[in-house]
């Protein structure tokens, strides 16, 4: 079992799509057995709410339900209980590794968009500037990279 915790800011925007958008490959591959897969923020803002209403609805118009997420916020658990944390962002990123135990190995915590074969590295923030469409193209891009580097037993 592989353990994946996706992380933003909110835990609103991007990080649902790449929990929901994520899960969809694993099951789309028969790999439901072999993953955990959640998402999380760093900031505590949005707590105990739905996705945002944009990423719902982009979710939704791709075929996939979110609905049934929460935010939560990151906690130090999150690093004994999952493999894998994925970044969206640079910022996210290193928050992650602040708040990771000394003996976290650094390369546990990484940006989705590395495992994307070309773009940016960082996945934009919706909140403000909506692009919801274009944030999904990217974790979708990203989410694909990262399963695949996984199931090559090679995320390098
Ligand atoms: P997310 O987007 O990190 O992709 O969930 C944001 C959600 C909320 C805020 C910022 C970014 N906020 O400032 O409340």
């Amino acid at each position: 079992m592989t353990a994946v915790l996706m992380v933003c800011l909110g835990n609103i925007c991007r990080s649902p799509l790449a929990e929901g958008i994520f899960k969809q490959l694993v099951a789309a591959r028969g790999l439901d057995a072999e993953y955990r897969v959640d998402s999380a923020g760093i900031a505590d803002h949005h707590a105990g709410e739905l996705p945002h209403r944009g990423s719902l609805a982009v979710a939704a118009s791709r075929g996939i339900d979110i609905s049934d997420q929460r935010s939560r916020q990151v906690t130090r658990a999150d690093f004994t209980q999952f493999d894998w944390l994925i970044a969206m962002d640079t910022s996210n990123r290193n928050a992650l590794l602040h708040m990771a135990p000394p003996d976290f190995p650094a390369a546990r915590v990484r940006l989705l968009l590395d495992f994307a074969p070309y773009g940016p590295r960082d996945v934009p923030d919706p909140y403000y500037t909506g692009g919801f469409d274009a944030v999904y193209d990217l974790i979708e891009a990203g989410c694909e990279g990262l399963l695949a580097a996984l199931e090559a037993k090679d995320p390098a």
